[in-house]
Formats: structure tokens, sequence, C-alpha cells
């Protein structure tokens, strides 16, 4: 798929002010920090479209960006941040699950993963969170530059020990760089082939 456009749409806190449901919709998510607004960027070709930092917390909102004037991403702030309050901690998970949970146009998450982490216990159970929510989910490794591949296929690898001890299948997976460009044509090509069906 070819990105022609890609444009800001609006930054909610209300599930109720967000656009109406009616074009499909890709949601990016993971830890604070894990790369979703650097890999947004990557994939439409737009540096500052969202808003990226080296400090955790950055994203706060749900925002939506409009591709090729038909589907939308979604860029969503990152759970797990250890400095946040207990208070912003229930916040989050509140807003946010009930925004995946409740978000009719939504066709797939895309859980970000560090890479270079072994499994994380708060990704693990975000995974079984919306596998229990029936709700379709793909993995996408980020930051792979950081290491040898070796060392992204050995924590790929852990990570897939360990959600299979919940879940008869490994999900999909993608292995990106945003630094690099890769994984752009696979993600592009696998969100077309949702878009298509
Ligand atoms: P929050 O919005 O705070 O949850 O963070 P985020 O997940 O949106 O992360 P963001 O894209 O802001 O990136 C966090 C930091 O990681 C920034 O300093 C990025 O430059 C860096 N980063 C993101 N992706 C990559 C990558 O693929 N490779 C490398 N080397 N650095 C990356
Ligand atoms: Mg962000």
């Amino acid at each position: 798929m070819i990105v022609k456009t890609a444009e800001f749409i609006c930054s909610n806190t209300q599930i109720s002010k967000l656009p109406p449901p009616v074009k499909a919709e890709y949601a990016f998510i993971g830890r604070s920090n894990v790369g979703k607004s650097s890999l947004i960027n990557m994939l439409t070709a737009k540096k500052g479209l969202a808003k990226t930092s080296q400090t955790p917390g950055k994203t706060q909102l749900i925002n939506h960006f409009f591709i090729n004037d038909s589907w939308y991403i979604v860029d969503l702030p990152g759970y797990g941040y250890a400095r946040a309050s207990k208070t912003n901690k229930a916040n989050w998970n509140k807003f946010i699950h009930n925004y995946l949970d409740k978000r009719e146009s939504l066709q797939c998450v895309m859980v970000l993963i560090d890479s270079r982490l072994e499994p994380q216990k708060i990704d693990l159970e975000f995974c079984n969170w919306l596998g229990e929510k029936g709700l379709s989910f793909v993995l996408v490794f980020t930051k792979a530059d950081k290491q040898s591949s070796v060392k992204t296929d050995q924590n790929i690898a852990k990570f897939k020990k360990s959600l299979t001890e919940t879940f008869e299948e490994f999900p999909q997976y993608f292995v990106t760089s945003s630094e690099l460009q890769s994984g752009r044509d696979e993600i592009l090509g696998f969100i077309d082939n949702i878009n298509k069906s």
C-alpha cells in the first residue's frame, strides 16, 4: 500500500467525542516509550505526525490519524509508565479498555513489544486481556536496530514460549525498526489486506 495522505484529525479523552465508527481503524498500543508514535511516523512517512519523546508518557490522549482518506491509525497512550500515579494507571486502564472493548470500527490491535527485552509481565497480561475479550491483535517487535537479529529472535522465542502458555497459537507478528524503516511494507500490506476484505 502506498500512503498518499496522512492527516491528524483529533485528540480525545472522551470516547463519545471520537470520530464516528464508520471507517476501519487500527490501534497502536504498548508500554510507554516502546516506540508507538515513532512507528506511526515511519508507516506514514511523516516525521512529525505523531509526537515522539525520549521521556515516557508523551502520548496522553487517543489520537486519530486519517490515512488515504479511507482508514484510521490510532496512537494511544502507553501503559506501564513506572512513575505514573496509581490513579493515573487506574484511569488509563478504564479509558483504554473501554475504547478497545467498545470501538466497533476497530479492526486489529497492534501490540508493540520492545524487542530488546525479555517477556514483560505487563505485556503478557495485556495480550491475555485482549484474548479474553476476543479482540483480534498482532505483535509488533520494535527497536530491532538496537541489537543483533540473533538477540531479537531469542527474545521473540521467549515471548512466544510465555504467551503460548495461555494461547494455543502465537499471533502473527512483525519485526520493526523505525530508525531503519524496516517492517513498514509488511505492516502496511497486512492492513491493506484487511481493508480489502
Ligand atoms: P509514549 O507516547 O510516551 O508512550 O511513547 P511511544 O511508545 O510513543 O514512543 P516514541 O515513539 O515516542 O519513542 C520513544 C523513544 O524511542 C524515542 O526517543 C524514539 O526516538 C525511540 N525509538 C522509537 N522507535 C525506535 C526504533 O525503532 N529504533 C531506535 N533506535 N529508537 C527508537
Ligand atoms: Mg507516543
